[in-house]
């Protein structure tokens, strides 16, 4: 049968998600149960209250993936479901829930790596083909990877410290700034001067692809202090402007640059911070300027969601991969 239909379910973090995804392209249905709100108030994502509020929304979620997508279980040929990497239970309630459909009804079980799933909104829609060059980039990971062939992939670097993500995260909250850190900064950015502060960028002789943010973040903080003891008013759009800037500096150049050693005239975007919209901007920029071809998913597939990992199960299955009932969650699983 062509035009295979995938139920893919994500619970790797603070978003309950399924969605139902015809031929890996073709998004029916799309539904985000998100608990930020209830995080908030942490500073930052709970486990354990991410873990009781998956159990008590998976159900549901499921159930509205399929009305919304009009149809239900007897059209769904395969489940796709996260199992790692991402936090132990949370990842658990969605692979013990999607492991329970495929086995009650017969179905084709696929366990989805999470930042294959991020790499895998590119495929969604119009749709982007390998081979090309990936910064995924998230609240848990910076990877630069070069997407060879479906399920085909050579990390060309990763980050030795914290994640793009992370980092906007750290910064925002030592502004004040609500969580997640990085919408808001990137919307307070706009109201501030980018070239404010000057702030250091690690890693950027030639070559080196991996990343490291705890620099940058460690300067914001101590600049923030410096002003504080000296009295001097602290513009807060201005820090937000000048450490974005700098961020997605880092990032821009080293996507074109992995792009230009490997020869590949394609880039994309994938994870939540390739919602950043300076990133997007400059992004486009230099890739015109360099003839190389950029792709970004819409905002809606680039932070955590079902749709994603649909398409990467059916681009898994389609290469012969299925996995067995009793796969566990690895929260450290690697790419
Ligand atoms: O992919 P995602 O939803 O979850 C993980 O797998 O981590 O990414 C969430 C991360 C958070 O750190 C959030 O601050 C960041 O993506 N983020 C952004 C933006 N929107 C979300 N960072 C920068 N600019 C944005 N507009
Ligand atoms: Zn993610």
């Amino acid at each position: 049968k062509k035009d295979l239909i995938f139920l893919g379910i994500e619970t790797s973090c603070d978003e309950t998600s399924a969605s139902v995804v015809k031929s890996g392209k073709y998004v029916l249905s799309n539904i985000i149960y998100s608990q930020i709100e209830i995080h908030k108030k942490y500073g930052g994502v709970v486990p354990e209250i991410a873990s009781r509020h998956h159990i008590e929304t998976i159900g549901e979620v499921v159930t509205k993936a399929l009305d919304d997508a009009e149809c239900n279980l007897d059209d769904i040929d395969g489940i796709a479901v996260t199992y790692g990497p991402g936090l132990v239970g949370a990842l658990l309630v969605g692979l013990s829930y999607g492991k329970a459909l495929a086995y009650a009804r017969d179905l084709p079980f696929v366990g989805v790596n999470h930042i294959e799933g991020h790499i895998s909104a590119n495929y969604i829609g119009e749709g982007f083909e390998p081979p090309f060059i990936c910064l995924v980039a998230s609240g848990g990971h910076c990877h630069l990877v070069y997407v060879k062939d479906y399920g085909e992939y050579e990390v060309l670097g990763r980050t030795v410290d914290d994640a793009a993500g992370e980092a906007f995260d750290k910064v925002a909250r030592a502004l004040g700034l609500g969580y997640p850190g990085g919408p808001e900064i990137d919307r307070l950015s706009k109201e501030g001067n980018p070239d404010a502060y000057v702030f250091p960028k690690s890693f950027m002789e030639n070559g080196n692809f991996d990343f490291s943010f705890s620099g940058i973040k460690t300067a914001v903080l101590n600049q923030l202090n410096k002003n504080r003891m000296k009295g001097i008013e602290i513009n807060i759009a201005d820090f937000a402007a000048s450490f974005q800037k700098n961020v997605v500096e880092v990032l821009t150049y080293k996507l074109i640059e992995a792009a230009k050693v490997k020869n590949i005239n394609k880039i994309s975007i994938a994870g939540g911070v390739a919602s950043n919209s300076l990133l997007r901007s400059m992004l486009k920029e230099k890739a015109e300027k360099e003839n190389i071809l950029l792709h970004y998913p819409e905002a809606v597939f680039c932070t955590d969601n079902g749709a994603m990992i649909a398409s990467a199960g059916y681009f898994d299955f389609m290469r012969g991969k299925r996995s067995d009932l009793n796969l566990n969650a690895v929260p450290y699983l690697k790419i």
